[in-house]
């Protein structure tokens, strides 16, 4: 029989919780207090907690760590009251599997202890997920680990051993999120530069005149604001890598100035006279098919050919599915390191759910889905329910949601008031109720997070 412990000052409600509970068939323990039910969870081993939050001695916030770290899989249900949101969204982070608001719901507690009971048996039934353990290597830094056994994969991991040791120019053609910026600094840290400078630099993010000093350098007075000497790119690369991401997008003059960088293996700050040597090793990369804008007249053809001396094709995720399983697996341990959670299980048919998927943005979009389930998941294991997947639009790439931003309870609270507005359409009445707040604190909510339909 599953054992269930409630925890509450108010004996009225434990009764109340108590016989609901008992109809149901499950054994009930109960405990007045935080310390004394932080007891309880010692000695009985129940296999489900329900706590109070506000309570005289040990509140329910400090039972819910401890329990935490007593038994990491013991899921506990907070009892919140109306409006307490702050203590809500704190009790979720602190991993708490769910929350009942008061006056309790006897259907709602029913459901959510079966769920949260349920969820337990899950996890036990699923193994604990293992790094592959070629991938842990100490010499590479984390930024740099390559998930994939296809053939494909295998072969791009051949080649960049073979030129990792030799300094020849190498372009990298993907799609947008595959990798090939994570293949660049593979190849600059698996070489003899590796303890060079590694310069990244994004060929669409500046005009072209910043661009040109960004890569070149420039001296005092060459522009009407540039009051001092300053380095470039290929100044600060020095005998390392310099990484020109998005490389499609130089301006004509900028490819002509590139080209004889490339052949003469020198060059001047803008404004300045001065002979620099160029040393690095030049790594491009393009979302965009190369071929095709010579054809159109908008590359250089013979740039063209000095930059793709050794060229990189990464094929598309979709076309490597196989490699889903190890990725998800590399993500949820990266993830959970950086967000201290501990989803290390997966669930039933959640990598052939998300072998179905098309993953028009990639492995990126692979990453930032098993980041938002992460924060989804109640417990150790990467659920279903947990995941959302971006439903193409026409054939077109959609947007691929980020969630990196969310750091502070701040940015998780405006998240998660994001996405009830959304799931409710943006009926405020709705939203603030399952939000346990009332509707002008809502309102104080979306203006103070600038949040807009
Ligand atoms: N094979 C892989 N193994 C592990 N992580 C990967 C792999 N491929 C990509 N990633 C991760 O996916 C994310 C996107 O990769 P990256 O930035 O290198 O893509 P990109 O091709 O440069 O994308 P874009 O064209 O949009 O700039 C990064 O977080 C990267 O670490
Ligand atoms: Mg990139």
């Amino acid at each position: 029989m599953e054992k269930i412990l409630i925890i509450d000052d108010d004996k009225m409600l434990r009764m109340v919780l108590s016989k609901a509970l008992l109809r149901e068939g499950y054994q009930v323990l109960e405990a007045a207090d935080g310390d004394r039910g932080l007891e309880v969870v010692r000695q009985e081993h129940p296999d489900l907690v329900i706590t109070d939050f506000q309570m005289p001695g040990t509140d329910g916030l400090e039972v819910l760590t401890e329990v935490q770290k007593l038994r990491i899989n013991l899921p506990v249900i907070m009892l919140t009251a109306f409006g307490e949101v702050e203590l809500t969204i704190k009790s979720v982070q602190f991993g708490a599997y769910d929350f009942l608001e008061k006056p309790v719901d006897p259907d709602q507690l029913r459901r959510t202890v079966r769920q949260a009971l349920d969820s337990v048996k899950t996890s036990e039934q699923l193994d604990v997920i293992k790094q592959d353990e070629h991938l842990i290597d100490e010499r590479l830094p984390e930024e740099a680990v390559l998930v994939g056994k296809t053939q494909q994969m295998k072969r791009i991991f051949k080649n960049i051993g073979l030129i990792s040791m030799n300094r020849v120019n190498v372009l990298i053609q993907g799609e947008t999120g595959t990798g090939k910026e994570l293949i660049a600094r593979l190849i600059h840290y698996s070489g003899n530069t590796k303890d060079k400078p590694l310069v990244v630099v994004n060929c669409s993010a500046l005009t072209e005149t910043l661009l040109e000093s960004e890569l070149f350098g420039h001296v005092k007075g060459a522009f009407t604001d540039s009051i001092r000497d300053k380095k470039g790119k290929f100044e600060l690369a020095g005998e390392g890598t310099i990484f020109l991401d998005e490389i499609s997008e130089i301006s004509p003059n900028i490819q002509i100035k590139l080209l004889r960088v490339i052949q003469e293996l020198e060059f001047e700050r803008v404004g300045g006279e001065t002979i620099i040597p160029m040393k690095a090793r030049i790594i491009t990369a393009t979302n965009k098919s190369l071929e095709k804008l010579i054809e159109e007249g908008k590359f250089r053809e013979d740039l063209y050919y000095r930059l793709k001396v050794f060229t990189i094709n990464l094929p598309p995720l979709r076309e490597r599915r196989e490699d889903i399983h190890d990725l998800v697996v590399h993500f949820l341990n990266k993830l959970n390191k950086r967000f201290d959670k501990k989803v290390n299980k997966i669930g039933d048919g959640v990598i052939e759910m998300l072998q179905q998927h098309n993953w028009q943005g990639n492995v990126r979009e692979l990453e930032n889905t098993i980041l938002q389930a992460i924060i989804m998941s109640r417990n150790d294991v990467l659920d279903k329910e947990d995941i959302t997947l971006n439903t193409r639009s026409g054939g077109k790439i959609e947007e691929v949601q980020d969630f990196s931003w969310i750091r502070s309870l701040a940015d998780l609270e405006k998240f998660h008031i994001e996405r009830i507005l959304e799931e409710t359409s943006w009926n405020k009445v709705e939203a603030s109720r399952i939000l346990g707040i009332t509707r002008p604190t809502l309102n104080a909510k979306i203006e103070k997070y600038e949040i807009s339909q």
